[in-house]
């Protein structure tokens, strides 16, 4: 999922009035760049007006992809589930409010859970040129997501990008609050070892806690992939002119790895229980296409031969984080 023309515009106008120098831009991006991708705790100094420009240019586009594509796999496992109210944890600016109101518009009650009030403030402007009404009036709550003055249940609650960034001791008994006060709970985290390392401990708290996987594991048993493996995926986003001269090279897209759990506490969460999640990109050969899963049995390779003409043309479709195998309308 790219951004609309209103949250690009939206974000053209915040770095514009900040008014930081290209140079400062592309410093503090890098400095975001190794925060979040590098190992360790996304820990850093204060939001300063540069930090948050470069998060605007440089990585809500790809926090907005990873979490789309996280919701959107929640969306097709659940697909008569009409969310109405989402609890966004460690929003930043509002980014899963973009995606989630994309995905269900049936979502008309917001809240943002953040603490930092430069964040906050800039997340609710960009929040006013949205066209989805609930979005412009979302609630923001400045506050610290570990303490407890906001708890509220949701039918979404989503926290992307943040559990790498609370002290580790507070991050069980912060997941197993959210996993009680939400229908569906979403964590998104970036798809490095450490990342996927924290979705696998959240997807211990949440099922000890009564959930049950919506996605993306095809089971509620321990995860089986072994290291040096780990469970991430791949979000493609288009780059903006600014995000291509502040993080170089020239292509016109890039592929955010992230990982994600999704797990629900209400009846309807064996819905969308899938077969096989396909793991990475699949390698297409002349004649073959090899699939990399993960399925009830464990993880697997599958080798699709185009003399099988139907699962060929839907493994040529389907790409990292989606199902397997096709569905009848796949193929
Ligand atoms: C990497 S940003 C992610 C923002 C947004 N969720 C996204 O996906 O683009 C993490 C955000 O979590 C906020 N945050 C970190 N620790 C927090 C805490 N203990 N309470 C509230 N917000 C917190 C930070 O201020 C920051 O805005």
């Amino acid at each position: 999922m790219n951004l609309t023309d209103e949250l690009q515009s939206a974000i053209a106008d915040e770095v514009a009035a900040m008014g930081v120098g290209h140079r400062e831009l592309a410093a503090a991006a890098a400095a975001l760049s190794r925060r979040y991708r590098g190992p360790g705790p996304a820990t850093g100094p204060p939001w300063s007006d540069a930090s948050i420009a470069a998060y605007l240019v440089t990585r809500l586009p790809a926090t907005l992809g990873a979490t789309a594509a996280a919701l959107s796999a929640v969306a097709a496992a659940r697909p008569r589930w009409r969310p109405r109210t989402l609890l966004d944890v460690g929003g930043g600016p509002g980014t899963v409010l973009w995606a989630a109101t994309r995905v269900w518009e049936s979502l008309d009650r917001l809240m943002v859970v953040e603490r930092n009030p430069r964040m906050l403030a800039v997340g609710r402007r960009i929040a006013q040129r949205a066209p989805h009404p609930a979005l412009r009036d979302a609630t923001w709550l400045a506050s610290d997501v570990t303490a407890g003055h906001w708890d509220q249940p949701a039918d979404l609650v989503v926290a992307a990008y943040v559990l790498g960034e609370l002290p580790p001791a507070t991050r069980a008994p912060f997941i197993e609050r959210l996993a009680n006060s939400a229908s569906v709970l979403v964590m998104v985290e970036p798809g490095t070892p450490d990342g996927s390392g924290r979705v696998l401990a959240a997807r211990e708290v949440a099922l000890a806690a009564g959930g049950r996987t919506v996605a993306p594991c095809p089971h509620d048993d321990a995860c089986p992939l072994a290291a040096p493996d780990w469970c991430h995926f791949a979000a493609r986003v288009a780059r903006t002119r600014l995000h291509r001269q502040l993080k170089g090279g020239q292509a016109p897209y890039e592929d955010e790895k992230f990982s994600y759990g999704a797990w629900a506490s209400d009846a309807i969460a064996c819905e969308g229980m899938v077969p096989g999640r396909v793991l990475r990109h699949p390698r297409i050969d002349p004649g073959r296409i090899t699939l990399t899963l993960c399925t009830v049995g464990g993880p697997s390779t599958e080798v699709v031969i185009a003399r099988d003409r139907g699962s060929f043309k839907a493994a040529r479709k389907v790409t990292s984080g989606g199902t397997w195998p096709p569905t009848a309308s796949d193929r």
